[in-house]
């Protein structure tokens, strides 16, 4: 089977840092969010086919120089055409059925069964689904007593919304479903193709586990935490002469001297952490400093980011240099 990883969006939740770097390369956990989506795939998928738009040259800079264990190829569109617009400007030649994954959600997910499951249902869709409090921003699912998808709504009112259980955005698609889907127009897979394929058949398969969309700053650090509590952050140990519980994830060249980490901190690549200085909850991209005896929690700060000794940083998303100084 081939894997559609849709990776095209701005991420205009997480702002400003994706004015500077898509989303999908924020690393949680120590591993750039894609590549926690990636880890999910079967081993033997034979090839991972990323449809980009906003950015599309960093996220194939960046697979360049950190090539996954499956062979990829990228398909960029030249203007932002919508998950079912970029599904059909990068699905040729996809496998019949093959994985459609958006790039933005972290789960327990076992897909090699949710395909077998597909493969045994007759169906043309097997889509992935989480239960959620608040349904609103996701699109929902009625469901038979076969698990089979009666309904789906997108980004319902409340009173409209006919369960708990929303699209993971994890799904195991028909390839014919890509004929349904128009051409050379920004298309909504979701909101204009799903509901006219249940007909076909289309099934739920419910996450048991965990599932989190880290498409804003709140769950983006609830997705850190969950990778981390499941072991999905390496060692999770504290860099030397750093203090605290961690865990923590450190990437090559961060330092954090005498500084107090944890828990749950990803340390970009050359990030320095001055003595003095603690951080919780936070991720701090490639070359941030936090100065010494500076505070940083619940916060995403972005590359090369500088907090200046003594201050205060809370449930912030930041980038662009030393707030005094923006550059
Ligand atoms: P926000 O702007 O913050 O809503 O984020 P987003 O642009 O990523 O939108 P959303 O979270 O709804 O996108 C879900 C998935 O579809 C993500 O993996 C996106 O990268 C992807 N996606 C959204 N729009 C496009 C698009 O126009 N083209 C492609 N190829 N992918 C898209």
């Amino acid at each position: 089977m081939k894997a559609l990883v849709l990776i095209g969006g701005f991420g205009t939740r997480l702002r400003p840092i994706t004015y500077l770097v898509p989303k999908q390369l924020i690393p949680l956990a120590g591993k750039p969010m894609l590549y926690h989506v990636l880890d999910l795939l079967p081993p033997e998928v034979e090839e991972v086919v990323l449809a980009t738009g906003y950015k599309a040259e960093l996220v194939e800079a960046y697979v360049r120089a950190h090539p996954p264990r499956w062979p990829v190829r990228t398909v960029p569109e030249a203007q932002p055409l919508g998950t079912g617009g970029g599904m059909k400007n990068a699905g040729g030649g996809m496998s019949d059925p093959f994985f459609l994954l958006n790039s933005d959600v972290i789960a327990a997910a076992d897909l090699g069964a949710m395909a077998r499951r597909h493969r045994s249902s007759g169906g043309v869709g097997t889509m992935a689904l989480a239960s959620v409090e608040d349904t609103r921003p996701y699109g929902v699912a009625a469901l038979d007593a076969d698990d089979r998808i009666t309904a789906f709504v997108e980004k319902p009112e409340p009173r409209d919304a006919p369960s708990h259980w929303i699209n993971a955005g994890l799904a195991v698609w028909a390839a014919a479903v890509l004929d349904r889907i128009p051409t050379g127009r920004p298309v909504s897979f979701e909101r204009e193709v799903v509901p006219g394929l249940l007909a076909a058949r289309v099934y739920g398969h419910r996450l048991e586990r965990y599932w989190d969309d880290a498409g804003t700053p709140d769950r983006l650090l609830n997705a850190q935490r969950l990778l981390f509590d499941d072991g999905r952050g390496g060692d999770g140990r504290l860099p030397p002469g750093a203090h605290g519980t961690g865990p923590v994830a450190t990437l090559e060249g961060a330092t954090a001297h005498d500084a107090h980490l944890g828990p749950y901190v990803t340390l970009g690549p050359n990030a320095r952490v001055e003595p003095g200085a603690r951080v919780r909850n936070s991720v701090l991209m490639d070359g941030v400093v936090v100065g010494r005896d500076a505070r940083v929690e619940g916060s995403i700060l972005g590359p090369g980011f500088r907090v200046p000794d003594g201050a205060r940083v809370e449930n912030a998303v930041l980038a662009g240099g030393d707030p005094e100084t923006p550059s």
